[in-house]
């Protein structure tokens, strides 16, 4: 076979799916698999989406669509970031893709290129490093501390600079931490985004999984001067459970979203026409099941916090939205548990999946080998069974 690119070589695979790939298929042959390792809600659709897509189908709306999105999408879009961001986008600026992720895919290409470098505080999400990667550029890793909320800091931010760093992805509430960024985190970095002439890329999906009154704000929200350099990502993935859709938009200046289209309608044309119909159902139609999904993953994560906290070795700061723990399990490496003497987070987590089958994901993909991430996008029940597992072996 003649050479693949260099580029198959540069990238790698999405350990969190492919985690999930082998968990299914571990379940399909009859274990009994406690998947917490999972990142996507565990709700059906909602009706009313559903409905929305069939009737889209049984009237014919199968044909190709303006790459960019329809316009009533895109218009759908520019009234949720009015109502609920205060923020004034233009369906112009708007760009609906094949999820958040083809967004992020896309931004990355428009914004980036060899010799640019881009900051990724981590623990990041695992996908962050391979798009920059793809893109040409260089990621830059800043660390944050669980002191300090997992939450990236001026200094460290002015450390991390050079002449090179052109852009900066902040990711609240993060995945995998569970920590949101306050008016206060983030209008601290400001002059410096300004001063060091940054696009900011605002990973926003997580924005309505927030729990007990924390609020919401991303940065051209508390600081409108950096509304031209700022790209906005969400999608419907995970406030409607629609992660199969495949449905995420950004909103960002017209130059950019022009740029992103033009990428866009080379590479992928339009997103799925229908699922482009059931997205704008689900943002303008009644938001009751979206609020009740956030409601029961707000009893969820008190579950599975308070549980955590007491099994000793774990420390566990208190997630305070998106679906994910991030606990510190450091304790516990050099110990042997199930006959496997543990060196770091790839080790438990095999050890949990193999002995105690319960499905977590190693922190090391997420650039902090001293935690694992659980997800409580699974049922109580599944929940409690997970954590006793848990438990049992570290105990
Ligand atoms: C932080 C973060 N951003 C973006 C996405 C993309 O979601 P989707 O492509 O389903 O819209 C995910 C999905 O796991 C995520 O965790």
């Amino acid at each position: 076979m003649p050479r693949l690119s260099r580029l198959t070589d540069l990238i790698n695979p999405s350990p969190t799916l492919t985690l999930d790939a082998q968990v299914k298929a571990l379940k399909a042959s009859g274990a009994d698999i406690v998947n917490m390792g999972v990142g996507e809600p565990d709700f059906p659709t909602p009706d009313y989406i559903r409905e929305a897509a069939i009737k889209a189908i049984s009237e014919g709306f199968t044909r190709y669509t303006p790459s960019e999105g329809i316009i009533d999408l895109r218009q759908a879009v520019s009234d949720k970031l009015s109502k609920e961001n205060g923020l004034d986008y233009k369906p112009n600026q708007i760009v609906v893709s094949n999820g958040g992720k083809h967004s992020l895919a896309n931004i990355a290409l428009a914004l980036f290129q060899e010799g640019d470098e881009v900051i990724i505080p981590t623990p990041t999400w695992v996908t962050y490093p391979e798009l920059i990667v793809l893109s040409g550029a260089k990621p830059i890793f800043v660390p944050t501390l669980e002191k300090d909320g997992y939450v990236l800091k001026p200094q460290a931010l002015s450390q991390a600079l050079s002449p090179r760093t052109k852009g900066l992805i902040i990711n609240s509430p993060c995945n995998p931490t569970g920590m949101i960024y306050s008016k206060e985190d983030l209008l601290a970095l400001v002059d410096l985004i300004l001063k060091a002439d940054l696009w900011v890329i605002s990973d926003d999906i997580y924005e309505s999984l927030i729990y007990d009154g924390a609020e919401f704000y991303n940065l051209p929200m508390v600081a409108p001067e950096t509304l031209d350099r700022t790209v906005i990502v969400n999608g419907v993935s995970k406030k409607y459970s629609m992660t199969g859709w495949r449905i995420g938009y950004l909103a960002g200046p017209e130059a950019l979203a022009k740029a992103v289209t033009k990428i866009q309608s080379q590479m992928t044309s339009n997103p799925n026409s229908v699922a482009q119909k059931a997205a704008l159902a689900a943002l303008t139609g009644p938001q009751e099941s979206a609020l009740e999904m956030v409601k029961t993953f707000g009893k969820r994560k008190k579950l599975v916090y308070e549980f955590l906290s007491t099994i000793p070795g774990v420390v566990c700061p208190e997630p305070k939205g998106a679906f994910y723990v991030f606990p510190d399990v450091s304790e516990h490496y050099g110990r042997t548990l199930g006959g496997v003497k543990i060196n770091g987070s790839d080790d438990l987590a095999l050890v949990l999946l193999q002995k105690s089958l319960v499905a977590t994901v190693p922190g090391s993909g997420f650039m902090e080998d001293r935690a694992i991430r659980l997800s409580y996008a699974v049922s109580e029940l599944d929940l409690e069974r997970g954590l006793e597992r848990i438990a049992k072996l570290l105990a």
